[in-house]
Order: C-alpha cells, then structure tokens, then sequence
C-alpha cells in the first residue's frame, strides 16, 4: 500500500497546520497578517451568463469564455496570488440557458506558457508534451463527439485534444436535457488535477418549464455552493501534490473561491446548488449552530446529477438521528432546499464530518457560516414540494451486455498505478455498446478507498451494492461475496454520472447508450487517479451502417 504511506508522510505539515488552527505559527509572513480567522469574508456570487432570457429558439447563441490566469485573495487575511479561471473568474462564470437552447462556446485559452504548479513526480513521462495545455469538459452534457483528432471542434473535450495558449476550441452544447446542474472544468490527460486545483471550473444550468412550475426559491435565494479543497503553504501561497501518487485532499476548502466564508441569508427557504469540484476530498455535511451545537434545519435533496429526484430526500432531519448526512463525492451535485424560518439570528455552521483516517487526510469540520437575520425582505412565496420528476426504472432484464469494470491499485515499475481492468488511457477501446442498447456495468472496487465512477455522455441508474471479501480477493483474485445486495445508498438514487463505488463493493449501475454513437471516456473522478490513467476511452457504435 505504497499509496498510503506516502499520503501520510505528505499530510504531517497539513495535519500539523490544522491542529494550530492557524497560518500564523508557520510563517512570520501570515504571522504579520494576524490571526487567520475563519467566516470573515462574505460569501462571492460568481458572475452570472444568463441566456436563458433569450428566445431565439433554433438559432445559436455565441458565447466567448477566455482561459487565462489573474491575481486573487482566497482569503480576507491572505495577499492576492495567483489563480487560473474563466473571463477572470474562478469559479467561472455561471452559464444558464434554458432546455434546447443551443449554445456554442469558445474557450480560448489564453494563460501564460508556465503552470502555477510543479510537475508532479511521476508523470514525467507527460514531459513532451507542453506544460500548459487545457481541454474543456461540459461535465454531464449529452453532446456529440464523432471523432476524436479535431482539436478545434471538439464538443465533449477529449482529453488528448488539448489546446494551448493562443488556441481556441469549439464546442457546441445542444442543451437537450431536463432541468440540472452541469459544470465545466479541465480534462487534460495527466494535467487535470493540477488544471483544476489551479481553478479550472464553472457551474452551467439547464431551466426548463417543469422546473418553472415548481415554483423554488429563485433568484437571490439560488445560490450555487461550488466547493474545493486548497492547499496553502505557510506563505499563503497554495500549493497542489508533489507527486502524482498522492491524492490531492488540501488543507482547506474554498466556497466559491473563499476560504470559510459566511453568507447572510433571511429566515426564509433558498436553494442551493452544490457541487464538490475538489480534486480527491469528499464531504458528508450537516447544519449545525456554531455555538450551540444544535441541530440546525434539515437539508431537502431535490435533485441530484442527472436533474430532480422522483421525491423529495430529507436529510439531517433534526428529528432522527440516523438521518444520513448530505454525502458529496467529487464532481457530484446535490440540489437542495435549505429553511431557515426557524432560526432566525442563528449562526448556523455548514459541518463536514467526511475523512478516510487510512488515507492521511486531515480533517476539515467546518466549511461555512450562514448567518440567518432576524426577518424576510419581503413574504416567502416559494414552495418546498415533496413530490418532483417521476424517474421510471429502467428494467435489468433489458439489458443485452453486462460488463465488469474492475477498479484497481497495479505497480508498473516502481510506480503505484490506479488502473480500470488493468487497462491505460491508452489502450486500445474495450468497451463498444451499440447505439440504443442498454447495459450493466458491475463496477468492481478491489482497492482500500472510495472511487468516484464517471460515464460521459450517459445517466445511469445505481441498481446495487454487495460487498466481497477484500481479503480473499487479494489471496486468490476472485469475488467472493460476502453480504446480499444492497439497494443504492441516499447519494446514490435518481439520474446520475458520477457514483461512488466503496472499497470491496460490487456497484452495479444500468444505462442506455445514447443519442449519439462516437467516441467518449469513463473514469475515476479522483483527479490524481483519472491522470494516473484511471482513465479509458469507450466507443458507442452504430448498428447501422
Ligand atoms: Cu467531470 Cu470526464 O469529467
Ligand atoms: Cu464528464
Ligand atoms: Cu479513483
């Protein structure tokens, strides 16, 4: 388990930091700064592209979203340094657009010819290729991608057609989903982790009518939450992993770009649209008074990955205790509704209790403050309601091909690997479903930690997850189960792309390959894993000629 000795050795100084509970002690230059308090910056909005508004039905709309790097401040107490983003932003703009609205978007990357961050050890064999080089990803966007050398056009952002400064890429987003959250970010081969710890995300919404008719809190009370771990030298310069082998988990998490901020919010329902956009780390969260302790209102999950859940989840139900915790592996988006009716002139502390003690990550209790006032602006008028998007089933025994995926940890040299069915990125295709057809996927985890499994182009239903005998498996490489099926976990349920798969789990997810045949990619969204060629190209055919 090279994996974990090395991740606790590089977690001493992060752990240590944490227990100080400051910057101060480590750095005469913070130290000058004072104290580094939390919940002392406000909440930012990122800007916000609304095309939604627009009704130019059947025509395209052109938007230009430039790559580059500028100076920022995580942090009230923390000099500006410097951050990678979109049009200046990170998180980049928020992209809106209602359903079948066609966009094309332009990214241009236009950031300097040397990277924030170093080369990790162990992709040096990424040494020919130039050190800045981008790609973007609309994650959870149902585009074409007939072919993969055309690095102009490239809808879905395939991770070898990487551009660099002064190139430009094309991508057109038909948009044809239901109501969700997507986001936007690198992909890169071998270069996402760092691209996207540099600042390479941005929330995008698709609106439709049935979202409409809700009837939800809107406006000012919709507020994405675009979470990401950080890590900060004693400097107050941020550091990413030294070596690809190491998990990038951070010191900190950042709220829209801050550090432990606070929001003001009135005693009334928002909703919030959540996205973990943090490299390795995920967050099983709560409200909970700051200084109390008590429990603070119940998180509604309306919708997941894929749009609306059929019902309404309550979540830290103040009521039960076993209510589960909202859980949010990376790259997965929960949509919440949040009432704060109740507790009016609370400090209520956003708390996560997530940490995998095996894999040295240091905890992170606490993410942010929403500091509810004493009265509404104007009557709550929005609903909460319990029943949404009716999600049929789609039936197992429709499926012609089940395959098993095998998630594992390999040593190709001296180097740990994380590899799926011991397969590279750049391996040849394995995975050929037929356009139209629907297909198990066994997603077989034989390593010690948690992976969060991606499809692009695809929603998939979760059908199970039964447990095997991790030991045995090691012994003798075979599954020996070693518990009944389970039906999906809470963060599990509904239309999703991302799920994460535990440690000597058997999950078994179903989908129909579609609407389009082309070529796209499955993958750890663990970014040090996907770069580490957790990572594999899959093509859908067409069975016509
Ligand atoms: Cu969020 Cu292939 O990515
Ligand atoms: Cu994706
Ligand atoms: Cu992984």
């Amino acid at each position: 388990m090279k994996f974990m000795i090395l991740k606790k050795s590089q977690a001493l100084p992060a752990i240590l930091f944490g227990l100080l509970g400051a910057f101060a002690p480590l750095s005469s230059h913070v130290e000058a700064a004072g104290a580094f308090e939390k919940f002392v910056d406000p909440l930012p909005i990122p800007p916000v592209v609304d095309l939604s508004q627009e009704m130019n039905w059947g025509d395209t709309a052109d938007l230009t979203m430039t790559i580059g790097q500028f100076q920022t401040s995580f942090h009230r107490d923390l000099p500006p340094s410097p951050s990678w983003g979109y049009n200046g932003s990170s998180p980049g703009p928020t992209i809106i657009v209602a359903k079948g609205q066609k966009l094309r978007v332009h990214w241009q990357n236009q950031l300097p010819m040397a990277h924030i961050f170093k080369l990790p050890a162990g992709l040096s064999r990424m040494c020919s290729m130039p050190d800045v080089r981008t790609v973007t990803h609309l994650h959870g966007a149902v585009v074409e991608q007939p072919g993969i050398q055309d690095r102009v056009h490239d809808n879905d952002g395939w991770p070898d057609a990487w551009i660099v400064p002064g190139q430009e890429q094309i991508s057109e987003y038909p948009n044809d989903q239901d109501a969700r959250m997507l986001w936007y970010h690198d992909h890169a081969m071998a270069s996402t982790g760092r691209n996207v710890a540099a600042g390479l995300v941005g929330a995008y919404l698709i609106r439709d009518d049935f979202e409409q008719f809700l009837n939800l809190p809107s406006g000012d009370y919709e507020v994405p939450l675009i979470l990401q771990a950080m890590g900060f030298n004693g400097d107050g310069s941020r550091y990413y992993t030294t070596d690809i082998s190491n998990e990038f988990y951070g010191n900190t998490v950042a709220v829209n770009g801050k550090l432990w901020p606070y929001m003001n919010v009135e005693p009334r329902k928002y909703r919030f649209r959540i996205l973990n956009a943090s490299n390795a780390r995920a967050y099983a969260m709560k409200l909970v008074d700051l200084t109390t302790h008590e429990a603070g209102p119940a998180i509604y999950q309306i919708g997941t990955d894929g749009g609306f859940l059929d019902n309404t989840l309550t979540l830290n139900d103040p009521g039960n205790p076993d209510s589960p915790r909202l859980n949010l592996a990376p790259a997965e988006r929960a949509d919440v509704i949040i009432d704060f009716s109740q507790f009016g002139g609370k400090n209520l502390l956003l708390q996560n209790n997530s940490l995998d003690p095996g894999d040295g990550e240091m905890p992170l209790p606490q993410i942010m403050l929403f500091k509810v006032g004493p009265q509404v602006l104007q009557p709550d008028t929005s609903s909460l309601p319990m029943q949404l998007r009716p999600i049929p089933a789609i039936p197992p025994e429709t499926a012609v091909t089940t395959r098993r995926i095998t998630l594992q940890q390999t040593q190709a040299g001296n180097m740990q690997m994380m590899l799926l069915n011991g397969k590279s990125w750049s391996d040849p295709i394995t995975e050929t479903p037929i356009l139209g057809t629907t297909e198990i996927w066994e997603l077989v985890n034989t390593t010690t930690s948690m992976h969060p499994f991606h499809i692009h182009l695809v929603n998939f239903q979760v059908l199970d997850n039964r447990p095997f005998d991790l030991a045995q498996y090691g012994n003798n490489g075979q599954i020996t189960y070693a518990g009944a099926a389970q039906p999906p976990d809470p963060n599990q349920v509904g239309w999703k792309d991302v799920v994460q798969v535990q440690p000597g789990t058997v999950t078994r997810i179903i989908m129909t390959f579609g609407p389009y045949a082309g070529y796209y990619v499955y993958h750890c969204h663990i970014l040090e894993h996907e770069d580490m060629d957790m990572m594999r190209p899959f093509q859908i055919v067409s069975p016509y000629p």
